[in-house]
């Protein structure tokens, strides 16, 4: 059967789709299609392989035609794709957790660690050759370790965060998240706790949550200016959970102490004004980028599409709505 996969990926998981017999076309151009390019390479397959950057809704749906079976999204996030329109449709959403858990938790750790001990500010310092010597209140930034970290929705990824926290920086551990989660609150000493809670007592933040209505700008001024003013936000999970305009003049006014974020509001575009700040640490949209999550990503997103063109069900079949 006919693959499209909407942009290149590791080799591993289009080998796995060639080996299971299917004929397997991967756009040559290495930027996201337009609407377009994407609803004439679709016209006709049984599976897409698709990218966060490809917007699919009934428009490429319908491009694509009956015949299509699975779209297999390159990522554990799937707010690109409108799950109404596919389930009016019968086709087949498939996502890539587990596989890039670690990694995104790893630069969440980062992010954290980077903004606290100002480590993009040195560095920028450093090779501008302003450093003269040993100071004593030289780029002063804040503890981690037996800090309080607050984590927002505590799924896989703000699991894994929570356990290198407490395990690895002796941290207490504060989170939100309508299940609390009773295995980890006895392993590690964890704790659900009200949203005003979180943000009035954490030093640091990290937003785990999918993209939804009712996340979306779910941190604006009013959070930032009940969180600690030595308080850091870290965001790894999709930039328009963040009012990036409110996080600026936080930013600028101190309400917190520092930021780092992976996901950006408008990406790829950053609002105006916050890469002159001193006290963010911007990466872009990396957190899973590390070459085991991105070739097991591959071979997921492969396995989900060979299981539902064999009929089956794929091993991680997004929950329509
Ligand atoms: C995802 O998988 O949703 C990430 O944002 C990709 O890095």
């Amino acid at each position: 059967m006919k693959v499209f996969v909407t942009r290149k990926i590791p080799q591993v998981g289009l080998d796995l789709l060639a080996q299971a017999g299917h004929m397997v076309e991967v756009s040559e151009l290495d930027r996201p299609l337009t609407r377009d390019e994407l609803k004439q390479k679709v016209s006709g397959v049984e599976a897409i392989l698709s990218q966060l950057t490809d917007k699919i809704d009934e428009e490429i749906l319908d491009a694509a035609g009956k015949q299509l079976k699975v779209v297999a999204n390159y990522a554990v996030g799937y707010d690109n794709i409108n799950l109404k329109d596919a389930e009016t449709r019968r086709v087949l959403i498939t996502n890539t957790p587990d596989v890039l858990t670690d990694a995104v938790a790893d630069q969440a750790f980062a992010l954290m660690m980077a903004a606290a001990r100002r480590i993009a500010e040195s560095d920028r310092f450093a090779r501008a050759g302003k450093y003269t010597g040993w100071q004593p209140f030289l780029l002063l930034g804040q503890d981690v370790f037996g800090k309080t970290l607050g984590i927002v929705g505590l799924g896989r990824i703000g699991s894994a965060l929570a356990k290198r926290a407490a395990k690895g920086f002796s941290m207490r551990i504060l989170y939100h998240d309508q299940k609390p989660n009773a295995e980890l609150d006895a392993e590690i000493g964890s704790k659900n706790v009200e949203m005003d809670e979180l943000l009035k007592t954490s030093d640091f933040i990290s937003v785990h949550v999918p993209l939804l209505d009712s996340t979306r700008h779910l941190f604006s001024t009013k959070q930032f200016e009940m969180m600690k003013k030595t308080a850091v936000f870290v965001n790894t999970s999709r930039g328009p959970v963040v009012d990036e305009a409110a996080l600026l003049e936080a930013l600028k006014k101190g309400d917190i102490f520092g930021a780092g974020i992976d996901v950006w509001e408008f990406e790829p575009k950053l609002t105006a004004g916050l890469s002159e700040l001193p006290n963010i640490v911007i990466t872009p949209h990396t957190a899973s980028a590390t070459i085991e999550a991105r070739n097991n990503m591959s071979k997921v997103a492969a396995e989900n599409i060979i299981a539902a063109l064999k009929g089956e069900v794929p091993p991680n079949l997004v929950k329509l709505v």
